[in-house]
């Protein structure tokens, strides 16, 4: 089977590690990638980024299947083109990737089908988002309602702030069209989890859970990022957890996909707030998480290929996605200066002395180039590394020390991943 799996980050690498697991897998083409095809089998990378030179190179070479890693061309909607081409693709076609393209239409399908998720409302007219600010009370969450690369959330902490973020977004456009219509809602503290899932839009299987660390600095403070690591699974995902999200999000969703009648198969994956003694959807995502995807994918045993293959074919609820019992820790590894100013180019070394054969140590490619077999950062985030171990101690622990083996120049990581500063007790 040829592969073509689309987009360029770690998330991609470990995708690409995992299907070329499956015998069955001769090729894999990575549109763009990077370095990583130098460290998994007959993968070779093709420098497109359209819709329309993907699936005209996915034509001309007989593709068997497409996955793709980011939402923006799941957005803009490559899987309806390939599918009006007859190519199998994993991912949401245009409506349904809506859920995550507009937040306006995530929250109000929300709504309509009684997922859990926090008070809200959208606007398009400034003056009106204004005066709704004399009702709410603070902080207050304002999000731009489109595609905004992840920075498009703003916490104000009053009034003036909120005013001056709608003015930000509305009138001076600094994410563009994508704050044309924004949400206000309503503040919720608490703890947060990403569950993963796949659909076929008959059933959705949750995967196992995780927790994202998004800030550049210890304590979570500091600077947005795109993920500066993650642990798996989530020790906020408690049974009770797990039972609130299942009866109050993810039923729920599903029999919206189903009414809507979306009829997709790909990932749903779950932003989830634990707070007030509930379970709230902050927001679907329909694509895999970076980082989630590094520290989640170790851990599954199931063939990943067959079960996107289920997923395609209708057969999610014949199969059951098996898992290790065991933790996994991935660590970001950055340059100093991410995420503002960084430099790239810089020679990585130490690669080799981390066992990406064994089973329990894993470095995927987030930002990397090669020349003439050496390795260089180019990117803000450079590498993810994974140890998967049978405690969550452990795994940090090991993640870490694999961290060290490895040197570039201003190399920068968050030194608390999968500390919990709330014990599980107090959610
Ligand atoms: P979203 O893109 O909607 O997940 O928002 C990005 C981040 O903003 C989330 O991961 C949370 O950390 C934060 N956030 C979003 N909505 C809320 C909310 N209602 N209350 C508190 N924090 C939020
Ligand atoms: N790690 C969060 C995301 O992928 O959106």
């Amino acid at each position: 089977m040829k592969i073509l799996i689309v987009g360029s980050g770690g998330r991609e690498h470990a995708i690409a590690w995992k299907i070329s697991q499956n015998p069955k897998v001769t090729k894999i083409y990575a549109a763009p990638g990077n370095a990583y095809n130098k460290v998994i089998k007959n993968c070779e990378n093709i420098n497109l980024k359209t819709s329309n030179d993907i699936l005209n190179f996915a034509i001309k070479e007989k593709i068997d299947l497409t996955i793709v890693g980011s939402e923006e061309l799941l957005v803009d909607g490559i899987v309806d083109k390939f599918k009006e081409n007859n190519l199998a693709i994993f991912g949401p076609n245009r409506e349904a990737a809506m859920l995550e393209g507009s937040k306006a239409f995530a929250k109000d399908f929300m709504e309509k089908y009684g997922v859990k998720t926090a008070k809200y409302k959208s606007f398009t007219d400034l003056d009106k988002a204004i005066k709704y600010l004399d009702e709410m009370s603070y902080p207050v969450v304002i999000k731009a309602s489109g595609l905004a690369a992840g920075k498009g959330v703003v916490i104000a902490q009053n009034r003036n702030e909120a005013e001056e973020t709608l003015k930000d977004m509305m009138l001076n456009k600094v994410f563009a069209s994508a704050g044309d219509t924004v949400v206000i809602e309503e503040f919720l503290d608490g703890v947060e989890i990403s569950v993963l899932s796949i659909t076929d839009s008959e059933v959705i299987v949750p995967f196992i859970s995780a927790k994202d660390h998004k800030k550049i600095s210890e304590k979570e403070t500091g600077l947005n990022t795109g993920g500066m690591g993650v642990i798996a699974p989530n020790p906020y995902y408690t049974k009770v957890v797990e039972e609130k999200f299942i009866k109050n999000i993810l039923e729920p969703t599903l029999k919206g996909i189903k009414e809507e009648k979306m009829n997709f198969s790909g990932i749903i994956f779950f932003g989830l707030m634990v707070a007030k003694g509930e379970v709230y959807l902050l927001e679907y995502n329909m694509r895999m998480g970076d980082p989630e995807t590094q520290a989640v994918l170790p851990l599954m045993k199931s063939d990943f290929l067959e079960v996107i293959n289920a997923g395609l074919n209708k057969k999610l609820k014949d199969i059951k996605i098996e898992w290790e019992k065991k933790s996994a820790c991935c660590v970001v590894m950055a340059a100093g200066g991410y995420p503002v100013k960084y430099e790239k180019g810089n020679i990585i070394q130490g690669l080799e002395k981390v066992n990406n054969n064994s089973e329990n140590e894993k470095i995927f490619f987030a930002g990397v180039s090669e020349k003439e077999g050496n390795f260089y950062t180019n990117g803000g985030r450079v590498l993810n590394i994974v140890a998967i171990e049978n405690t969550l101690d452990e795994a940090i622990k090991k993640s870490y020390e694999l961290t060290e083996k490895i040197d570039f120049k201003d190399k920068y990581s968050r030194k608390d991943i999968g500390t919990l500063y709330i014990p599980v007790s107090k959610i």
